[in-house]
């Protein structure tokens, strides 16, 4: 078997906070909000410019919160000192997990680097995002390793069933990011589901990617969103209303 890029099954909470045009004291303050609201798993990247500000809420945090970020393609040259200066800005000794933030040119260079700061313990597990199945196959074939993760646009209406199942087969976790874009929450068929569960659309959307354990990471700046964005373990989908779901995209 192809050894994987590390990251223990049950390690990652199924839903995180995304934080893109997050910045300055609202992101420190959104992320306050959601840490006090339960979540425990935060989404940034290099290129969001607020890890420091993500680093101000983490600080009076406490409990242990899975931290990711990523690694923007044009730094992949210097990717040391970019870690490293996002595990400063966080205010933590390793991330979690550490993402190739877009395929690079030299994919293979890149996760050799990646693979080395992993090993000297500056992140927990490394993956990718953005990478097509033939990315991923590529970077298998030539490293030997499986990415932990690849995290990709994922909702109702853009859904890849054929990268799911190809990524399940190989053992990388899909994080779909940019759930809620797309306008599938006002579909009359997520809405007739909404109904019929008591439910917002938003949270079946979400919902549905947690159907087909896909780790989900909405963004919101407002509280009550973030609580519903999170309180979606006290209802599940019929196998039905997946499908239903799932034709959106078909
Ligand atoms: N790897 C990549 O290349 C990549 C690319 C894009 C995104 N991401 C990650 O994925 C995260 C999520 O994606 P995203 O931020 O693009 O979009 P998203 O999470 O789908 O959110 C889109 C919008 O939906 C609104 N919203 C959130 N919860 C809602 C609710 N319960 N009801 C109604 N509206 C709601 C939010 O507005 P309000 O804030 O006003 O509530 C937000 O602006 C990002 O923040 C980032 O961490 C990664």
């Amino acid at each position: 078997m192809t050894p994987s890029a590390a990251l223990p099954v049950g390690s990652i909470p199924l839903v995180g906070l995304g934080t893109w045009r997050l910045r300055g004291a609202e992101a420190t303050s959104v992320v306050a909000t959601a840490l006090e609201l339960g979540y425990r798993h935060i989404d940034t990247a290099t290129m969001y410019g607020n890890e420091a500000d993500i680093g101000r809420a983490l600080a009076g945090a406490g409990s242990s919160v899975f931290l990711t970020t990523k690694l923007p393609a044009e730094r992949a040259s210097d990717a040391r000192r970019t870690l490293e200066a996002s595990l400063a800005a966080l205010g933590v000794s390793a991330v979690d997990l550490w993402l190739a933030h877009w395929p690079p040119p030299d994919i293979v260079a890149v996760w050799s680097t990646m693979r080395t700061l992993r090993d000297e313990g500056l992140a927990r597990a490394i993956g990718v995002s953005n990478y097509s199945v033939a990315q991923v196959d590529a970077l298998v074939t030539a490293t030997g390793e499986v990415p932990a993760v690849n995290q990709v646009s994922w909702n109702p209406r853009s859904a890849d069933f054929d990268l799911l199942a190809h990524h399940r087969g190989l053992g990388v976790v899909l994080e779909g990011y940019s759930p809620l874009e797309g306008g599938a929450a006002a579909d009359p068929v997520i809405v007739r589901i909404a109904d019929a569960h008591r439910r917002t659309p938003e949270q079946v959307v979400l919902r549905w990617h947690l159907e087909h354990d896909i780790v989900v990471i909405p963004k919101s700046a407002h509280r009550d969103r973030l609580a519903a964005n999170l309180a979606l373990f006290d209802f599940e989908l019929t196998p039905g209303e997946v499908a239903q779901i799932d034709a959106l995209s078909r």
